[in-house]
């Protein structure tokens, strides 16, 4: 399989290294990357705008298919549209972090996403990261990679990403999410046949980019 056409999947934990790492790989891969996290988080932030109960699955689900979104492809510069706006910075909010994994239990939203992910996948060439992507939105992928990390490791990283020196806070917030994202009917988290588990808590980045890129780059079994 040509590089052009490879889709590497990579799901895992909240905090695990996933963005930074599936950016890096397509960069030195010359691939197009998603973050299908930040769809997500773009639907949760237009329902919170749209002062759309988030815990009436009924209310998220008529709405599912209103929000206009457009998700830029370059790992250089990664941008999500809503309506026409970017609202990269907004979909960070602790307002977003607290909706998103109820938002993302709801089947309309999820079949609504799912189609609009394959659609960008398309022929491939692209790294794609979230928790189901291996499992749901394409289990053919080429290269799949299940990234986890320890909660401590976790929250670390994300709370310095976010500027705050509560890591107590921010570990319990990033549990409670993988909590939902875990148990949920649809589509949770979980390891998908065929993938690569790659744990990151004593691997610098670079050694973690370098493992996949080796991963995507090694000559397929020929069988
Ligand atoms: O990767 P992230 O932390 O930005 O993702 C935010 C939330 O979105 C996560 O808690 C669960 C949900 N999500 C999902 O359900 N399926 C995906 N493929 C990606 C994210």
């Amino acid at each position: 399989q040509s590089l052009g056409s490879l889709v590497v999947a990579v799901d895992g934990t909240s905090g695990s290294g996933k963005s930074s790492t599936c950016r890096a790989v397509a960069e030195r891969l010359g691939l197009r990357y998603l973050d299908t996290g930040a769809m997500y988080r773009a639907v949760s932030w237009w329902m919170l705008q749209h002062e759309v109960d988030i815990y009436d699955p009924a209310a998220v689900a008529a709405q599912a298919a209103t929000p206009v979104l457009v998700s830029g492809t370059d790992p250089r510069n990664p941008t999500i549209t809503l309506d026409g706006v970017d609202v990269s910075a907004e979909i960070r909010s602790d307002a977003v972090n607290g909706a998103v994994s109820p938002v993302s239990t709801v089947p309309a939203v999820r079949a609504r996403l799912v189609d609009l992910q394959r659609a960008i996948i398309g022929a491939g060439g692209i790294v794609v990261e979230g928790r189901d992507i291996g499992s749901v939105v394409w289990p053919e992928a080429g290269l799949k990679v299940y990234l986890t990390a320890d909660p401590t490791a976790r929250a670390r990283r994300r709370a310095a990403e976010a500027g705050t020196a509560d890591v107590a806070a921010t570990q319990e917030s990033l549990l409670n999410r993988d909590r939902i994202d875990s148990l949920r009917a649809v589509a949770p988290l979980t390891m998908a046949d065929g993938a690569v588990h790659i744990d990151s808590t004593d691997l610098t980045l670079d050694e973690v980019v370098d493992l996949v890129v080796g991963l995507a780059t090694a000559p397929a079994d020929v069988s």
